[in-house]
């Protein structure tokens, strides 16, 4: 196996120490989504353009299958703000044990939600592999932990995914807070 130079694994534990601090942070209280972004009691959505376009549950997430790309909804999944990339968002359940604790704070029964636009220069991170259990952005190939609060692991990118706060209430999935980060690229 060939190992990382120094300098790659330093970087690497920098971006899983501010992913870490970032999800056990809670936001500023002034801090709000922006426009048409996920905020608190949102469901989230699979779009219009998917095979079965509606609001999703629980249920829907199964144990380390691959992500779903979902948007944020009302909670009849009419409204559907999914005109903007920045929306989008990747949701996946783990199992609880396999998450640090800080994503478990994120976390809603083993669900985690990240924000679906890559930290490098914004290409859709699109790509997951099964046997990492990593998110992969098929631009520059930078790959990111969704049981490390979506911390960077590899790549150019060196910021980690922002997280989505979940709960599940009275059987619905739902947002519970912002995004933990800015979205997209550094400079964008
Ligand atoms: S845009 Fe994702 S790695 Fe470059």
């Amino acid at each position: 196996m060939v190992k990382p130079p120094d300098s790659d694994r330093r970087a690497a534990l920098v971006g899983l120490a501010s992913a870490l601090t970032l999800c056990a942070l809670r936001p500023p209280a002034a801090r709000a989504a922006g426009p048409g972004q996920p905020a608190p009691d949102d469901a989230l959505a699979l779009p219009s353009w998917d095979e079965r376009p509606r609001v999703v549950t629980p249920e829907d997430l199964v144990l380390n299958a691959p992500p779903l790309v979902v948007y944020p909804s009302d909670l009849t999944g009419k409204t559907v703000r999914e005109r903007s990339r920045l929306n989008q968002i990747l949701i996946l359940r783990l199992s609880v044990d396999q998450l640090d604790a800080a994503t478990r704070r994120c976390a809603a029964d083993g669900i985690v939600a990240y924000a679906g636009t890559c930290t490098h220069a914004g290409c859709s991170v699109s790509e997951w592999d099964a046997t990492a259990r990593q998110f992969l952005c098929p631009c520059h190939a930078s790959r990111f932990d969704p049981a490390r609060a979506g911390a960077w692991i590899a790549g150019p990118a060196a910021r980690p995914l922002p997280a989505l706060p979940l709960k599940i209430q009275h059987g619905r999935l739902l947002v519970a807070g912002v995004f933990r980060g800015k979205i997209g690229a550094k400079s964008a």
